[in-house]
C-alpha cells in the first residue's frame, strides 16, 4: 500500500453524512467516497437524496457504496432507526459528518422573529448536531468502535455575523460542543472535530450574498469579499482535504476538540 493510501484511504469505513444532499455536504461525501469510504447520505426529502445521489454516481468509481437515508436528524427515535438501517449492509458506521445546518433570514435586533430563531438553534444544535452525535456516541461506546466526528462550525462561531442572531447563537454553541463533546468521548477513543468554513455559495446563504435578479453580489456580499484575503467566495472543492485529513485516523489520530478554519484567511483578516 502506498504512502497517502495508508495515510488517508478510507477502505472498508462506512460514514453518514447529514444534510449530504447539501452544497458542503454533498463536496464532503465525495471525498469521502473518492478515499475509498461507503457514504450514507441522510436527508429529509427523497428528493433531495436522490439528486446528490445521481451527482456522486457520476464521478465516482464504485457507484454502488453510496446511497441515502431519508430522515429527519431532529427527531431522535427517527435517526436511532437510520443508524440501524445505515449499519446494515456494510457493517457499522464509523464515520459521522454532521452536516445538516444553516440560516434563515437576516433582521435587526428589534425585527427578530422568535419562532424563526428558535428553528434555526434546532436546526444547527438538535438536528446538526446533538441528536445525531447522541445516538451515534451511545452506538460507538456499546460496540467500542473507536468513530470520529466532524461538525461544521462557521465564521460566525467566533464573531457574530450581522443580523442572523440565531445563527450565531446556535454556531458558536456548536464550536463549544465541539469541545465539550470531544473531551466527553476522548476516553472512548471517539475523536470530535469541525470544519470552519468561511464564505461558500450555498442554499442557506445565497440569498443574501448574491442579487438573484442580477446575480452581482449584494453590500454583504461585496463586505465578504473585503473581509477575505484571498478576495473571493471559497469552493467546496477545498473543504476536500481537510475533511479527509479529520476523517483518517492514521492522519488525524491525535486530534480531537479543533476546528480548523478553510476560509482564505477570513479570521486572520486585519486592517
Ligand atoms: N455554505 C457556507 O458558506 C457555510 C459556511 C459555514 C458553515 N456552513 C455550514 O455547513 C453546513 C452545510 O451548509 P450548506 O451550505 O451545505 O447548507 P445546505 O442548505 O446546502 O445543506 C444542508 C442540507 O441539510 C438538509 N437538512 C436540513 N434540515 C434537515 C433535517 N432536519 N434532517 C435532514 N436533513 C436536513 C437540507 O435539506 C440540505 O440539503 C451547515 O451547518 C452550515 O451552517 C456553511
Amino acid at each position: 500500500m502506498d504512502f497517502l493510501e495508508d495515510l488517508f484511504g478510507l477502505k472498508g469505513k462506512t460514514a453518514i453524512v447529514t444534510g449530504g444532499a447539501g452544497a458542503i455536504g454533498t463536496v464532503m461525501s465525495e471525498a469521502l467516497l473518492q478515499a475509498g469510504a461507503g457514504v450514507v447520505i441522510w436527508s429529509r426529502t427523497q428528493a433531495s437524496i436522490d439528486q446528490a445521489l445521481d451527482r456522486l454516481r457520476q464521478v465516482i468509481p464504485d457507484p454502488d457504496r453510496v446511497w441515502g437515508i431519508q430522515v429527519d436528524t431532529g427527531d431522535e427515535p427517527a435517526v436511532e432507526e437510520a443508524l440501524e438501517r445505515s449499519a446494515a449492509p456494510w457493517g457499522p458506521p464509523e464515520i459521522l459528518v454532521n452536516g445538516v445546518g444553516g440560516n434563515l433570514g437576516k433582521a435587526a435586533l428589534t425585527e427578530t422573529d422568535m419562532q424563526q430563531f428558535e428553528k434555526v438553534l434546532r436546526l444547527n444544535l438538535l438536528a446538526g448536531l446533538m441528536i445525531p452525535t447522541k445516538v451515534l456516541a451511545a452506538y460507538w461506546i456499546r460496540l467500542d468502535i473507536k468513530g470520529c466526528i466532524i461538525n461544521l462550525t462557521s465564521m460566525a462561531s467566533y464573531n457574530p455575523l450581522s443580523g442572523v442572531w440565531g445563527y450565531d447563537a446556535a454556531k458558536a454553541g456548536v464550536l463549544n460542543l465541539t469541545t465539550g463533546v470531544a473531551n466527553e468521548l476522548a476516553p472512548y477513543g471517539i475523536r470530535v472535530n469541525a470544519i470552519a468554513p468561511g464564505f461558500f455559495l450555498g442554499k442557506q446563504n445565497r440569498a443574501l450574498l448574491v442579487d438573484e435578479a442580477t446575480g452581482a453580489y449584494t453590500p454583504r456580499g461585496k463586505a465578504v469579499i473585503a473581509h477575505t484575503p484571498f478576495g473571493r467566495f471559497g469552493e467546496t472543492r477545498e473543504l476536500m482535504g481537510t475533511t479527509l485529513f479529520l476523517a483518517s485516523s492514521k492522519a488525524s489520530g491525535f486530534v480531537t476538540g479543533i476546528s480548523l478554519p478553510v476560509d482564505g484567511g477570513y479570521l486572520a483578516h486585519n486592517i
